[in-house]
């Protein structure tokens, strides 16, 4: 996928960026003028305080949220408070790759299954994404569970096969929220192994949220959050 935007290396850009959620009467301004960029091929671990605004900024660098102001341009398009539902679907399917602390699974879909289904909704044919989906779950040494369903195999597999899901349609960002949030100390090793392999070899740009010293050291740059700030 090429970059409409030429002039500037950067893959992402934020530029002050503000959220309030409102309740009522209340509210709670969590994002107070946040700017980073992050170019190509860069592992940035975001860490930070519980409530620091950590999951709020990935939501809208995912565009799973709006901010109140600011800027976002990820891969040459402005995610904009104006843009069209359409636009923000296919921005979704194309642009990101999200991990999450749950892996989301499909329960009813085997394990090259889920993996296939970025690119499906792609409109790749069956045959084609199986294959990319069988090479990605092999070079993360799980193509024994291939046709396996996500119930039978281990919490630590799943969230390894969430990675695969993610990379598979190799997107311009990977967006992941404390995706080792629920793993142990050998699982998560685990994943952060398959996490830097796939990284590496791929050039892969990924922001991870997390609270893990371990994952956030696996990362080429630290950015901290403090009370809705880049500190
Ligand atoms: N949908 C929402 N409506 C209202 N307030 C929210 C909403 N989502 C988050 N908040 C509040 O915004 C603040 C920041 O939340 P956020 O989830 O971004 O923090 P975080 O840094 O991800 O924390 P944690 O490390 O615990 O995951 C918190 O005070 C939270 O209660
Ligand atoms: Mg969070």
């Amino acid at each position: 996928m090429e970059s409409q935007n030429s002039s500037q290396a950067a893959i992402l850009t934020v530029q002050d960026l503000h959220k309030t959620y409102r309740d009522g009467e209340a509210f709670a301004e969590v994002l107070k003028g946040i700017s980073f960029s992050v170019d190509p091929g860069e592992f940035v671990a975001i860490q930070g305080p519980s409530g620091a605004g950590k999951s709020t900024l990935l939501n809208l660098l995912g565009a799973l949220d709006k901010p109140d102001s600011g800027k976002i341009v990820i891969d040459g398009l402005e995610l904009t408070a104006q843009i069209k539902h359409k636009t923000v679907d296919v921005f979704r399917r194309d642009k990101i790759g999200f991990i999450f602390q749950n892996h989301y699974l499909m329960q009813e879909f085997t394990v090259v299954e889920n993996v296939m289904l970025p690119l499906r909704a792609q409109g790749v044919v069956y045959a084609e994404a199986k294959e990319k989906a069988a090479k990605i779950l092999k070079r993360i040494g799980l193509d024994h569970r291939m046709n396996h369903f996500p119930s039978q195999i281990s919490g630590g597999e799943s969230q390894r096969v969430a990675v695969a899901r993610a990379v598979v349609k190799n997107p311009p960002l990977i967006l992941a929220d404390e995706p080792t949030g629920n793993l142990d100390s050998d699982n998560r090793q685990r994943f952060i192994d398959v996490l830097n392999t796939l990284q590496a070899e791929d050039k892969l740009t990924i922001i991870v949220v997390t609270h893990e010293s371990e994952l956030a050291m696996a990362a080429s740059r630290r950015l901290m959050m403090r009370d809705g700030k880049i500190v």
